[in-house]
């Protein structure tokens, strides 16, 4: 019998009735729906136009908070114009719709390269695939990385760059409101970034016969600094709260903001990187465009001088942002504690 060899998950399974053995998760490590938790209430949903005027210190407050407990929060009135993001997930949806061989074109298996398309997650690592395409882009500085991007659709480069310029303004903002909320001036995250990364995924998540076998992402923390996420109308992200998974259901016009592994690391572990993970859908396919905000590789992350005293020693030792992040892409996303392996070693 002839066989095909398809590089990418949405042409190997178009039309397949079960899921491949190799996206199949072990019975203990599937998405059980008695874990999750239906009852409490979802993620908070920070109205930032608030930031200008009177009101202020209580949505300060109102970020710290969701920062510390859950490590997530939702934003509207967040200054990303609804026509760029209508833009951003129409294109994404276009690209994803391009035919095999012109999808290919951008296609590598090579994590270090600065835009590819692949699929999973690290397939020279894993061991169980995941149901997910993805193209992964850099986008800051954008005139060092856009003549790298697809140019199909005509008007990828020319959208992507007006959504990323964009979500680049609302994470300085958050950066700032952040600093703040942890008691930091309010440039102390941004300076503490080096020259500043901006990476963005594509994620494309086919529909899958069998949704309760595979995840398109399993539970983990992001490896970055700050990540503010747009997804379409097709719900998926979950989230871990006390250890029941909350369901983040699509809102139009919001972003799901969350804080990745730096951050816990800046914040001395007042503020948590927590885990997080994606389902897929039975007849319908899901995208969602992460922004993941990044150090500079040569930035030497820590704990804030300021947040560290007697009472509160530093939790992590320093390292620089290439470090970590070779270590996340070797290791993939099973450890879900590469933090631990950062941390001040107890005596
Ligand atoms: C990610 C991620 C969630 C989603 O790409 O890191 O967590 O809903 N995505 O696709
Ligand atoms: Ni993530």
């Amino acid at each position: 019998m002839a066989t095909t060899t398809k590089l990418l998950l949405a042409d190997l399974v178009s039309g397949v009735k079960h899921v491949p053995s190799n996206y199949i998760r072990p019975i203990s490590d599937r998405p059980n729906l008695s874990d999750i938790d239906i009852s409490e209430a979802s993620i908070s949903l920070i109205d930032l136009q608030g930031l200008n005027g009177p009101n202020h210190s209580h949505v300060i407050e109102q970020i710290g908070l969701a920062c510390q407990t859950d490590g997530f929060f939702q934003v509207k009135n967040h200054g990303v114009p609804e026509a760029t993001i209508n833009k951003m997930l129409n294109i994404a949806k276009e690209f994803f719709r391009l035919p095999e061989s012109e999808r290919l074109k951008s296609y590598s298996d090579d994590p270090t390269r600065a835009t590819r398309l692949s699929t999973s997650f690290n397939i020279k690592t894993e061991t169980v695939s995941n149901w997910r395409d993805f193209l992964r882009l850099h986008c800051y500085p954008l005139q060092d990385f856009v003549h790298e991007w697809p140019s199909n659709p005509p008007s990828f480069r020319e959208d992507v760059a007006e959504y990323c310029t964009s979500a680049r303004g609302l994470v300085l903002r958050l950066l700032e409101a952040i600093s703040e909320s942890l008691g930091l001036r309010r440039d102390y995250i941004y300076k503490a970034l080096g020259k500043h990364g901006q990476h963005m995924a594509l994620n494309y998540y086919p529909p899958c016969p069998q949704p309760e076998l595979t995840y398109g992402l399993p539970g983990h923390t992001d490896v970055n600094l700050i990540t503010v996420l747009l997804q379409d109308d097709v719900p998926g992200l979950q989230v871990l709260r006390n250890g029941k998974w909350v369901a983040i259901n699509p809102i139009p016009n919001t972003f799901v903001v969350n804080l990745g592994d730096q951050m816990q690391v800046i914040s001395n572990d007042l503020f948590k990187s927590v885990l997080h993970r994606a389902l897929v859908n039975i007849n319908k396919e899901r995208i969602s465009i992460p922004t993941f905000y990044c150090p500079s590789p040569d930035a030497v992350i820590g704990p804030a001088t300021e947040l560290i005293d007697d009472d509160h020693p530093a939790a992590y030792r320093k390292f620089t942002y290439a470090d970590y992040y070779r270590r996340f892409w070797k290791e993939g996303l099973d450890t879900q504690c590469l933090l631990d392996k950062f941390k001040v070693s107890t005596p």
